[in-house]
């Protein structure tokens, strides 16, 4: 089945598990990448159920307002009900990667800051060991080489995502030949290395469920179910 299919068929069942577990007065987290613009598309449906929505990145928040949603910035707002967006890849205990857009950043403050983070992806994103996915870290501009010299001492290999800027105005390295069986670890060792912003692991903050589009479905898998 076409991936572009799973990916509305997931943003549909994301939309119909926030309409239904939700708040008339919605506080909506917003996502991004490709998986995440299927899901704002389906946002006008319920429009009039929305109250704000906040963005984690600018190119969301321009398709959040085209669309006529309100969007704010999370300095205006009190914590979000839910978090929605897609992932790299995803492993059994909603430990994900995330950054193949850059947005790593703004998306870990806006799942922090949300009840519940639903985690939208097409089958594909499903992986036993993370790590395949070469692994996103955002860094201050002066610090790249640094970094890079200290995340091959992790036994990664990192590259220098040179045509990327963040929106935040930083760099992105991509880390690749990982074999992270450990990510709360991992996660915690590179947020540790001067000059790192952030890395896209995100397993102090995983996700609370994962709607996985397959050709037979969407499946609902918690840290519990997926296998
Ligand atoms: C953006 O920075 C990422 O974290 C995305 O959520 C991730 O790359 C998934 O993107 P797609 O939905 O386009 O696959």
């Amino acid at each position: 089945m076409d991936q572009q299919v799973l990916k509305e068929q997931v943003a549909e069942a994301a939309l119909e598990r926030v309409a239904a577990r939700h708040s008339d007065r919605l506080l909506l987290g917003i996502g991004t990448g490709t998986t995440a613009e299927c899901f704002i598309r389906t946002l006008p449906a319920i429009r009039s159920r929305i109250e704000a929505t906040v963005a984690s990145s600018e190119r969301s928040a321009t398709l959040l307002e085209e669309l006529g949603l309100p969007v704010m910035d999370l300095n205006s707002v009190g914590p979000l009900d839910v978090y929605v967006d897609g992932a790299d890849e995803a492993n059994a205990q909603l430990a994900l990667i995330k950054g193949g857009g850059a947005a790593l950043t703004r998306e870990k403050i806006v799942a922090a800051a949300s009840e519940e983070f639903i985690c939208i992806a097409d089958a594909s994103k499903r992986v036993g060991v993370l790590g395949a996915f070469p692994l996103p870290v955002e860094v201050i501009p002066m610090a790249r080489s640094h970094v890079a010299r200290e995340l091959a001492q992790l036994g990664g290999q990192p590259v220098w995502r040179e045509e990327t800027i963040t929106d935040n105005g930083n760099l992105i390295l991509d880390v690749h030949g990982l074999q992270i069986s450990d990510p709360l670890d991992m996660e915690t060792r590179i947020n540790q290395m001067a000059g790192v912003v952030c890395n896209g692991l995100f397993a102090r903050r995983p996700a609370d469920v994962l709607l996985l589009g397959t050709p037979a479905g969407v499946e609902l898998v918690t840290g519990s179910t997926l296998s």
